[in-house]
């Protein structure tokens, strides 16, 4: 199948640490730096066609301007977020991937009332969503998820047919500026989201990508598990999940390059 939407710009794919990045731009050829500031972002060429890697540090502001940045600056055909995250599906092993096909912000919600000395309840929420733009309606909504680009979820999708180092499985990715190691909230998460995984960057992107209409897929590997075990954080993770990125890239350029046949 093809697609026809604005291929001139390159792809931007964000991660957070030089290794969740570096792996892809070992693979890039005339790699020139072109930082924003003190945020490292490396632009190139794989296999004839453009690609932008931005290591944007942790978290979902960082994430969110890098990516508001590299719209402005590259125009962007797409803009994936991808690396490590934790579980909060007890099935899901480290190495399994995670393909966004909706993530949400998981602090994003309003608690009922309470009065004074009625103490807290971290289950007793209402969810609440962030603000995009929808370009149908011509105006901001506040939606609790926000989808993945199909034609990048089928691109992940025919790549996830070779992946060798475990499962890869679509669903809710839920994001936040939060680590957490409580079984017990981890499984209020799941159920109140859906989400199978936790990081804390993609839907932030996902949010500015609605409002600029640029395509996005959030796509993470879990690097550890507080429900398989006392969560080691295994960052030869990082790589191996730029690994299935550069496999889901080569699937999607064999869909546009063959707008050049047509
Ligand atoms: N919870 C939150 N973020 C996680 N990350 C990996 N595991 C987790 C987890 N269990 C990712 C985040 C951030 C860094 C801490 O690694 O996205 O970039």
């Amino acid at each position: 199948m093809c697609f026809a939407k604005n291929q001139q710009g390159p792809i931007v794919v964000q991660g957070a640490m030089s290794v969740e990045t570096q792996h892809i731009i070992d693979q890039m050829t005339e790699v020139r730096e072109e930082p924003f500031g003190p945020f490292r972002c490396a632009r190139g060429v794989l296999e004839g066609h453009g690609l932008v890697v931005c290591e944007t540090q942790w978290g979902m502001a960082n994430a969110s301007a890098l990516a508001a940045l590299a719209i402005a600056r590259y125009h962007p055909q797409a803009i994936i977020s991808q690396g490590t995250a934790g579980a909060h599906d007890a099935s899901l092993s480290v190495y399994d991937i995670v393909l966004g096909a909706r993530t949400a912000n998981s602090s994003a919600w309003q608690t009922y009332y309470r009065a004074a000395g009625a103490g807290v309840d971290y289950r007793g929420l209402k969810q609440l969503g962030v603000f995009a733009w929808d370009k149908d309606r011509k105006e901001f909504l506040q939606e609790v998820y926000h989808e993945g680009s199909p034609t990048l979820l089928a691109a992940a999708r025919r790549a996830a047919a070779r992946y060798e180092h475990g499962r890869v499985v679509e669903g809710t990715i839920t994001t936040c500026d939060s680590w957490n190691c409580e079984a017990d909230r981890i499984a209020f998460l799941h159920e109140f989201y859906g989400s199978l995984a936790e990081e804390m960057e993609g839907d932030a992107v996902a949010q500015v990508c609605q409002s600029f209409d640029v395509p996005f897929l959030d796509v993470r590997i879990i690097s550890n598990s507080i429900l398989l075990n006392q969560d080691p954080w295994d960052l030869g993770t990082g790589p191996v999940c730029q690994e299935f990125v550069l496999a889901l890239l080569r699937e999607y350029w064999l869909d546009v390059s063959c707008i050049g046949a047509l």
